[in-house]
């Protein structure tokens, strides 16, 4: 090319938790049996859609509106809906005009950082959910910024670090949390929340706050929206979205909640350029809209969400007594959403480590994955795991992790199956670390 035409941060943009896909696929062909763990997709995993949803689904059919585009930023009446919602939570009094519709909150994301300036920098947590912290290092160049979430302290935040971060970095200008959390399925307590927003409010900084899952904490703590904390002075975005929560992922429909634009003229316009960036877009998908306020509304919904936080508080449970006499494995407890890490003690892995594959075609594909320059102990594991049983997980370092583990997920509806799922996790994170040549 005359000119340089790739820019700076292409290499950033990476998504373990599919690219492992692509390789797994290649196995596939071998005659390897896949069971699909890395990716965050309830209905993909088995979970049948309510009858009473898919009616909503069938009324609006008839509605020809349903099939038309919408206003840019959302239809009015769902926004409406959706701003008396949070309002009624008691916190900070939002309209339909603070509401900004998207294709996904993926598509939010990429707006979200893809608009802000380039020397703007946002901190993020780490582990790291991957289309924030590409997103965010696409966007500056530069390595994605990051705080520790604490594995010693169920992935709770290090408040300190933000804060002397944030102080010491004046490119910071926006602090993202992501709650309950993805890839650690922890759910932040309410100090720790407004802790972080009196840190944005002393240093003079925006949220973010990825509230995706926040219709999914368990009754082992305490669901708390940005909404109910932020107060009135710090300026703050919510992204909330159906994928998760109906579950609904191929709607492609999220939302951004957007608080107290108004107190700052920068941060206002930069949520105008978000709009008017969408506005070359038209507008976002008009039918999963419209279904939000009709599904919302029926009283089948709030006992659906109750049931389906028991069934994944029940399966963190069943995973945490699989789990309890493994050596050397170190398994969080996830308090919310459907993910969970489980990490290996410190010093436990290195480049020798096998598990056993008995088919000697996959096995020498395996070997030769793990026998690349600088590849992760973990993701070691996860190709030798793949290999061995066809469970296809996500190593912690493709979260932009230190910590070395897994990342799989409490989805798997039939229980015999999930339960062999995760005694073999165990089991073979054991036979792992117990290697001898
Ligand atoms: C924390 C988090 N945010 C955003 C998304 C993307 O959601 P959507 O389907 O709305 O693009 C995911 C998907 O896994 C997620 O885990």
């Amino acid at each position: 090319m005359r000119r340089e035409i790739i820019p700076d941060g292409a290499d950033s943009l990476t998504y373990e938790i599919r690219e492992i896909v692509i390789i797994a696929n290649e196995l596939k062909k071998l005659g390897l049996e896949l069971i699909y763990e890395n990716i965050g997709d309830p209905v993909a995993k088995g979970e049948k859609i309510e009858p009473w949803i898919k009616n909503e689904m069938k009324k609006l059919i008839e509605n020809d509106y349903s099939w038309a585009y919408c206003d840019t930023q959302g239809v009015k009446e769902t926004r409406e809906y959706l701003a008396e919602l949070t309002n009624k939570e008691g916190g900070v009094q939002i309209t339909e005009n603070d509401i900004y519709f998207f294709n996904g909150l993926g598509d939010a994301v990429a707006k979200v950082f893809g608009f802000l300036k380039r020397e703007a920098r946002v901190i993020g947590p780490t582990p790291a959910y991957s289309t924030h912290s590409s997103a965010e290092a696409a966007h500056s160049g530069y390595e994605h910024l990051t705080y520790n979430l604490l594995s010693e302290k169920n992935w709770q935040p290090d408040v300190d670090e933000i804060f002397n971060k944030a102080k010491y970095n004046d490119s910071i200008a926006g602090i993202l949390i992501i709650n309950p959390g993805n890839p650690t399925g922890a759910v932040m307590p309410r100090k720790t929340l407004k802790q972080i927003c009196e840190i944005a409010e002393e240093l003079d900084l925006f949220i973010i706050a990825d509230e995706i899952y926040s219709e999914l904490v368990y009754s082992t703590a305490e669901r708390v929206k940005l909404s109910t904390v932020i107060g009135n002075k710090v300026c703050g975005i919510s992204l909330r979205g159906i994928s998760k929560e109906i579950p609904w992922p191929g709607s492609r429909c999220g939302w951004m909640e957007v608080y107290n634009k108004d107190k700052d003229k920068q941060f206002k316009k930069y949520i105008d350029t978000i709009l008017s960036a969408k506005r070359l877009e038209v507008c976002s998908t008009t039918m999963p809209q419209m279904a939000i306020p009709n599904i919302f509304k029926n009283p089948l919904y709030e006992i659906h969400k109750k049931n389906r936080r028991q069934k994944y508080e029940d399966r963190a449970k069943q995973l945490v007594e699989i789990f309890k006499d493994a050596k050397g494995i170190k398994l969080i407890p996830p308090q919310g959403a459907f993910y969970v890490t489980a990490l290996f003690d410190e010093n436990l892995l290195n480049n020798d480590q096998k598990l056993e594959i008995k088919n000697q075609t996959i096995k020498s594909k395996i070997d030769e994955l793990c026998s690349q320059k600088h590849i992760e102990f973990d993701k070691r594991f996860v190709y030798n795991l793949l290999g061995s049983t066809g469970i296809i997980t996500v190593p912690l370092t493709g979260f932009y992790s230190k910590k070395h583990g897994i990342r799989f997920t409490l989805l798997e509806e039939d229980d015999k199956k999930r339960e062999f799922i995760f005694t073999t996790i165990r089991d073979k994170m054991l036979e792992y670390i117990n290697y001898t040549k």
